[in-house]
Parts: structure tokens; C-alpha cells; sequence
């Protein structure tokens, strides 16, 4: 295991029961609050590809994916959750264990073509990051990679994405 997967583990605290009775929540702010292991995920994430836009999946995305952009110096594009972006849009739905969730993001938030890494916190069920791929590509955009700090094995998101590059810092 490198030396950052080790620090990541480190600094990633295991909450038990949260949401819900029976989830052992992965919660990524001790290792936001301590700024030399922040620095270096930021470091790699930004290292992983030459791209023209870092997406960043709301909302905790957006923390790691937005300083990923300005360090790689290229433009940043949000996904939302449906009814947070102001202009013309583009949607795609999925399910999750009980109903589903919608994100959106601006049509015209890339040019033609355009080379993109998504970035995010957790790879889980898969379901959001296979739904942000769907929606890039359907802007018009090429989906270089999906980028995550944490991939949870157990839940076999990275086979909902096997058309797609998946870097993960760290899988457990
Ligand atoms: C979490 C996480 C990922 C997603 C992963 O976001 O930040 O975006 O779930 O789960 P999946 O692989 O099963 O789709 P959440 O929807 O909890 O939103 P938040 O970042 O706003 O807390």
C-alpha cells in the first residue's frame, strides 16, 4: 500500500450507524481538516490526466474536485442535484435502496469534445458516478476517468463502470 492510501485510511473516521442503524459512514473531514493530507490527495487527483474540465458530484465532490481544477488549472463543472443549477439543463435519474435521486447538469458546461475527469469523495453502489458519466457524455464531453478518494469493494460500484477508467485512492 503506498504511503498516501495509508495516510487517507489514516485520516478517514469510521462513524457506525450513520445514516441509518447499520451503516458504517465513512466521513472524510478529519482528513480535510489536516491541510498536508489534504494537500496530497489534491496533489494526485490533479496529476492522474491531462483534461480540459474537472466534474465535481455534489456536494461533498465538489470539496475535493474544485481544488483539483484550480490546481490543475483548468475549469471546474458542477453536477447537482436536480433544481440547483440556474440555466438550461440536462438530467439523469437512478435508483437508490429506497426511491431514486436526479442530477443535473448545465448543457452547455463544455465545448465539444472536451476531456473531462468526474471526481468524488466515496464510489459506492456506483449509481451516481454511472449517472455523471451518462450525463458528460450526453453534453457533448469525452470521459477520460472517474477519480475517487474512497471506493467501497463490498458494493461493487466499479462493475456499473466498466467502460470507464476508475481511479481509486483507496478501496476497502
Ligand atoms: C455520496 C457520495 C457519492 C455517492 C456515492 O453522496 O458523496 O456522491 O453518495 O454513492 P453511490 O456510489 O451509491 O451512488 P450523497 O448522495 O450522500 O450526497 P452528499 O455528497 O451531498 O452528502
Amino acid at each position: 500500500m503506498s504511503d498516501l492510501s495509508k495516510l487517507i485510511l489514516d485520516k478517514i473516521r469510521d462513524v457506525p450507524d450513520y445514516p441509518q442503524p447499520g451503516v458504517l459512514f465513512k466521513d472524510i473531514t478529519p482528513l480535510l481538516a489536516d491541510p498536508g493530507a489534504f494537500a496530497a490527495v489534491i496533489d494526485e487527483l490533479a496529476g492522474l490526466h491531462r483534461v480540459d474540465k474537472i466534474v465535481g458530484i455534489e456536494a461533498r465532490g465538489f470539496i475535493l474536485a474544485a481544488p483539483v481544477a484550480c490546481k490543475a488549472g483548468v475549469g471546474f463543472v458542477p453536477v447537482r442535484k436536480k433544481g440547483k443549477l440556474p440555466s438550461e439543463t440536462l438530467e439523469a435519474s437512478y435508483d437508490l435502496e429506497y426511491g431514486s435521486a436526479t442530477i443535473e447538469v448545465h448543457r452547455d458546461a463544455f465545448l465539444p469534445g472536451e476531456r473531462v475527469l468526474i471526481v468524488d469523495d466515496v464510489l459506492a453502489t456506483g449509481g451516481t458516478a454511472c449517472a455523471t458519466v451518462e450525463l458528460v457524455r450526453r453534453a457533448g464531453a469525452e470521459v477520460v476517468a472517474v477519480a475517487v478518494l474512497m471506493e467501497l469493494a463490498f458494493l461493487k460500484g466499479r462493475e456499473r463502470l466498466d467502460d470507464v477508467t476508475l481511479h481509486s485512492l483507496v478501496i476497502v
